[in-house]
């Protein structure tokens, strides 16, 4: 494993490596996200090929819901989309998916939140409790609609190689196996104003292992099937998902051919793959993860020995992949850097300084960066899932980072960019208010 793997396919695209230099020296771009629509694309197209034989495949918006990536996802593949929120449904549905192709999935969904999915007459709720059911069957009764729930379950077989578990243990995510049979089985007499699709599982995620993947993959279908021999109707088995990407230099790439290789031999020993069950998959960081990165503009560099020091104009307060908490390691993270020629691949472990209120600090982890000197940048590769979305990022008063997509030469800023200012701006129109 070299940092050389990782160098595409987001770096891949070298024209729009020179233009992003080029827009943040014009703009004045210190910091931010970058999201290579081209990548994106090349992505999908290899993605949905591969499993749409096997897989309808569920984009999790909780990953990344820039509307622009959403857009293209939506108009570029076949895919559908998990929400869990009304918000990131109402940003699906905005962004052209399908209603029909949006399952809202998670725990501590509102009522209203319910109400608004049982009225936009979404594909399926997935329900992750037996409250919850209660809950739908109401609202539906009162709305006159007859909306179609899967009923996520808790699994106590031997889950393998997630590095973020949900489930396995007493957790909020899911109900255990044997209430769901009693449900399915049940189910016109218990809940009669709902339609009981089938079963879901999510067990968790960055899983780096193909075999593990299918493992998992396959211990869902048995469960399903177990309940199928139950006498169990089932129009619907969602298999979870959580395919991984490498954060740091000692973690593997995920191997997507030997995953396609064996899934069909694999998948042909359940019958419900030959009968008419639709079979959902669930994926968020393994699309828009490998596309995206963090980028930071660097103020000084220093040499020493094998490795280099940089001083950057962000904090990690805007990164938190590598902001310390559950991912941060003794290892590096994969970066890159780029300057007036594009993209330099990450061969050289950098230590990145950063100041705040004065005081120069480290940032939590190295990164694996290519030579930069002073305001070139360095990257972040991999960062285009939980980024801004999982960073705390007004801790140090920065304000939202910039996000910027690029296709073809051309960088183009997304969304509404918030600084500083216009946040003490809000908190001075609240003042006034009183
Ligand atoms: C139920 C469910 N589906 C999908 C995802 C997306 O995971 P990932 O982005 O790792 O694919 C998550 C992540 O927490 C999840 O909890």
């Amino acid at each position: 494993m070299t940092g050389g793997y990782m160098f595409t396919p987001l770096c891949g695209y070298s024209d729009n490596g020179r233009a992003l230099f080029e827009y943040c020296k014009k703009e004045k771009v210190t910091f931010g996200y970058y999201y290579d629509l081209d990548a994106l694309h090349s992505r999908l197209d290899v993605i949905d090929k591969s499993l749409a034989p096997f897989f309808r495949i569920l984009f999790s918006l909780k990953a990344n819901s820039a509307p622009k990536l959403l857009a293209n996802i939506a108009a570029r593949s076949r895919f559908g989309a998990d929400v869990s929120s009304e918000n990131e449904l109402r940003a699906a549905l905005q962004s052209g998916f399908g209603r029909e192709d949006v399952f809202f999935v998670g725990p501590g969904k509102s009522i209203s939140e319910l109400q608004s999915a049982i009225e936009l007459g979404i594909g399926s709720i997935i329900v992750e409790s037996i409250y919850e059911l209660g809950v739908i069957d109401r609202i539906a009764a009162l709305v006159g609609m007859r909306p179609s729930a899967v009923l996520r379950i808790n699994p106590t077989y031997e889950v393998r190689g997630v590095r973020m578990a949900m489930g396995g243990r007493p957790t909020q995510f899911g109900m255990n196996e044997a209430d769901a049979i009693r449900i399915l089985l049940n189910s016109e007499h218990l809940y009669p104003n709902i339609d009981m699709g089938g079963i879901h599982a999510y067990v968790g995620t960055r899983i780096l292992s193909a075999k593990d993947a299918l493992w998992n993959i396959y211990k869902v279908m048995e469960c399903a099937e177990n309940i199928l021999r139950k006498g169990v109707k089932m129009s619907v088995v969602d298999i979870g998902g959580g395919l991984g990407i490498p954060y740091y230099s000692d973690e593997p790439e995920f191997d997507f051919g030997l995953f396609i290789d064996r899934l069909p031999a694999g998948l042909s020993d359940f019958p419900l793959v030959r009968q008419n069950c639709r079979i959902y998959m669930e994926s968020g960081r393994f699309l828009t993860g490998p596309v995206g990165c963090f980028f930071a503009q660097v103020r000084e560099t220093t040499v020493a020995g094998d490795e280099q020091h940089v001083e950057i104009n962000a904090t990690p307060a805007l990164h938190a992949l590598s902001h310390g908490g559950v991912l941060t390691r003794d290892k590096e993270f994969f970066g890159a850097s780029l300057t007036s020629e594009g993209w330099l691949a990450g061969t050289i472990p950098t230590h990145v300084w950063y100041r705040v209120n004065g005081r120069r600090r480290k940032w939590p982890t190295k990164v694996l960066c290519g030579p930069a000197s002073e305001n070139d940048f360095i990257i972040f590769l991999n960062s285009g899932a939980y980024g801004p979305a999982v960073s705390p990022v007004w801790e140090n008063l920065e304000g939202y980072p910039t996000e910027l997509t690029g296709t073809k030469g051309d960088i183009c800023k997304i969304g509404t960019q918030l600084g500083c200012m216009e946040l003490a701006n809000m908190q001075a129109l609240v003042l006034s208010d009183k």
